[in-house]
């Protein structure tokens, strides 16, 4: 996208007719300066739960509550113009009702401006799926790896293999019907992903995936080597932030401790008393 010719942010339904075109660009964002960089590169910005570990030091997304993601979701919505926000359902805000995930979704909606949710599951959230996109709330469904279940999953494995990638394929197929306008798959064998891609009519977002999805995401803080606590085999790391800002800081350390440090008569010597 260039810089000079400003868009409007897309909306749901843009996406969608994205399917089978050029690939939607996609990053995590929790912060305004954050959304400010990816904005003109993105076609939508996801506040991902994700949040919780690289920003908060959670071991996992199950802590991560409804007030972070609308305080997170609020500071993004302020970096955008060009790109679509759509924020992250947490752990336990949505899979007890549909009542229960209307209401959670639309306070997110309300309070952040996000164009749309994303929540995780397949076959077993369609219902729910169906009566958010009925009420006025868009879903983008999250299958395969999806982190909020990790302790049934019983660890941050490659999904749908072997025999199970029948299951998520029908996961994939159950999502789209109840109108999901994107699927998010994480960590499913290419094989199977280009077999999802092929066989649904809305865009698969993929995440460790095909580079033959309709889209890509990755999660900001990994792409920018900024989250070093592990880095999943898929990541590719685009810069290294976190060596490059404690290299910066050790720097800073060493001027002050050596009084190098750039003094107040120099910062200052244009104004002094002549
Ligand atoms: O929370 C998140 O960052 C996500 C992406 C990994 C898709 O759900």
């Amino acid at each position: 996208m260039s810089a000079t010719a400003k868009k409007r942010a897309p909306m749901p339904d843009d996406l969608r007719a994205a399917k089978g075109g050029t690939p939607l660009v996609s990053l995590t964002a929790y912060t305004t300066p954050m959304a400010q960089m990816m904005d003109e590169h993105c076609d939508f910005v996801l506040v991902g739960d994700s949040v919780g570990m690289v920003l908060h030091g959670l071991p996992s997304t199950l802590g991560v509550t409804m007030d972070m993601m609308i305080m997170h979701g609020k500071a993004v919505a302020r970096g955008l113009h060009s790109a679509m926000m759509v924020i992250d359902m947490p752990f336990g805000s949505y899979e007890e009702s549909r009542e229960q995930a209307f209401r959670n979704g639309a306070k997110l909606m309300a309070e952040t401006h996000a164009g749309a949710v994303k929540l995780e599951g397949g076959v077993e959230m369609a219902e729910t799926i169906r009566f958010l996109v009925a009420r006025g709330v868009p879903v983008m469904a999250h299958i395969g790896l999806t982190p909020q279940s990790i302790n049934t999953l019983g660890g941050y494995k490659v999904q749908g293999r072997g025999d199970a990638g029948a299951a998520l394929l029908a996961d994939a197929k159950a999502v789209a019907e109840a109108g999901a306008f994107a699927v998010v798959l994480e960590k499913v064998p290419q094989g199977l992903a280009d077999e999802i891609t092929a066989q649904i009519d809305i865009p698969t977002i993929g995440i460790g995936a095909s580079a033959g999805c309709d889209g890509q995401i990755l999660v900001v803080d990994d792409m920018l080597g900024l989250f070093t606590a592990f880095k999943a085999k898929f990541v590719k790391r685009y810069a290294h932030l976190a060596d490059d800002g404690e290299a910066a800081i050790a720097a800073y350390a060493a001027e002050v401790r050596a009084r190098s440090f750039p003094a107040a008569e120099h910062v200052f010597a244009d104004e002094a008393p002549k």
